[in-house]
């Protein structure tokens, strides 16, 4: 009898919404194509995979999770030295454990979903020998090589409605708001829901702000009319001063800072600034939790069932991706070797400028 096909899927890093949606596009595309296959769910991301400790999934347990948020196979964020190791808390090279696993369980193919340190963890396994596939995930859409993550949306939608219903208690109470979204390296969530939810001010980290000149066109605005600003700020939003510094020198200032989030930092310089009332809110994971939104759902299982297309054709060491509408797949030395930053002449950033959103540059 021919051997079975043998498939790990593991989801890594943060989660977001659609993870579940890819898992079961994943495995209800394999079920339906392929008479013999065995899928093994690794626990809490590379965890399971170090550690030998995974679920056998059976075609039920594909069934029922489409609409459920995070990840039923568990996640978590594992420390990889870049380019050269995923390691665990003692600072150990975990790679002899995880192919241990991986050649125990004689698998054909690891499904990997995750983000940007997932992508870069996936190419260490592949470059171990192992055949990778990975899907992107990330509410940042932040992975070179696809147009869009799944998560992104869903966040997008949270994030939008977020300012929504802080439009109408800043305007009773004439203050300024600023909104913290997700983004430590990219604005692309802060940029698209600041342009959907009205947000005055975008403050994203490709894009590096002059407190002082946000505090003159709040002032601008004051004079002419509007009694309230809202900031849409990304959580790595960065001042021009602390723009020039070397990543060290960052880090050190983060660290000396008297408040929790670069949002606080504005909000207390800004109300200096101004004197007008200035107030924050922080979603934080909010923004990750709950359904996918109808589009990462479809998205999630195109991305799923084409996996398991590239498993089908023996097609390893590939990134799923979108690009102009179609479903591609990068090879994974591309997608792993960057970041797709939100570039600073992107035609949003100027339909933003030019219905007067405010970039603090
Ligand atoms: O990468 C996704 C993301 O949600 C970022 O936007 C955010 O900076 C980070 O994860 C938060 O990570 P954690 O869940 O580990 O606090």
């Amino acid at each position: 009898m021919k051997r079975s096909t043998k498939i790990g899927i593991v989801t890594s890093g943060g989660d977001c919404q659609g993870l579940n949606a890819a898992i079961r596009g994943v495995g209800k595309a394999l079920f339906q194509h392929i008479d013999n296959v065995e899928i093994f769910g690794m626990y809490d991301g590379y965890r399971g995979l170090i550690e030998g400790d995974y679920k056998y999934m059976e075609a039920k347990d594909f069934s029922g999770i489409l609409t459920q948020g995070g990840t039923i196979l568990g996640t978590s964020r594992q420390k990889f030295i870049p380019g050269k190791a995923i390691v665990d808390d003692a600072g150990n090279d975990t790679m002899p454990a995880m192919l241990d696993t991986y050649n125990r369980l004689n698998l054909d193919c690891l499904v990997v979903m995750g983000g940007n340190g997932t992508q870069k963890s996936a190419k260490l396994l592949m470059d171990a020998g192992m055949n990778i596939i990975t899907l992107p995930k990330t509410i940042d859409n932040d992975i070179w090589g696809t147009d869009t993550t799944f998560g992104f949306q869903s966040a997008v939608d949270i994030a939008t409605n977020v300012i929504d219903y802080i439009h109408s208690t800043a305007s009773s109470h004439s203050r300024v708001f600023v909104v913290e979204l997700m983004g430590r390296d990219a604005g692309w969530l802060t940029l698209i829901s600041g342009i959907a939810s009205g947000a005055d001010v975008v403050l994203i980290p490709e894009i590096p702000y002059d407190m002082a000149k946000i505090a003159e066109a709040i002032e601008w605005r004051r004079k002419h009319g509007s009694n309230y600003t809202i900031l849409a700020v990304a959580e790595g939003a960065v001042s021009v001063n602390d723009a020039v510094l070397t990543e060290d020198e960052r880090r050190a200032v983060k660290e000396s800072m008297k408040h929790s989030t670069i949002s606080y930092s504005i909000a207390s310089e800004l109300e200096s600034f101004t004197g007008q009332e200035t107030r924050v809110t922080v979603p934080g994971h909010y923004q990750r939790g709950g359904p996918p939104c109808p589009y990462d759902r479809v998205l999630a299982t195109q991305f799923g069932t084409a996996a398991a297309r590239l498993i089908l054709e023996k097609k390893y060491g590939y990134m799923v991706g979108i690009q102009g509408g179609e479903i591609v797949s990068v090879p994974l030395v591309d997608s792993a070797s960057r970041t797709k930053f939100l570039p600073t002449d992107h035609p949003l950033i100027q339909t933003a400028r030019d219905i007067g959103i405010f970039f603090g540059d």
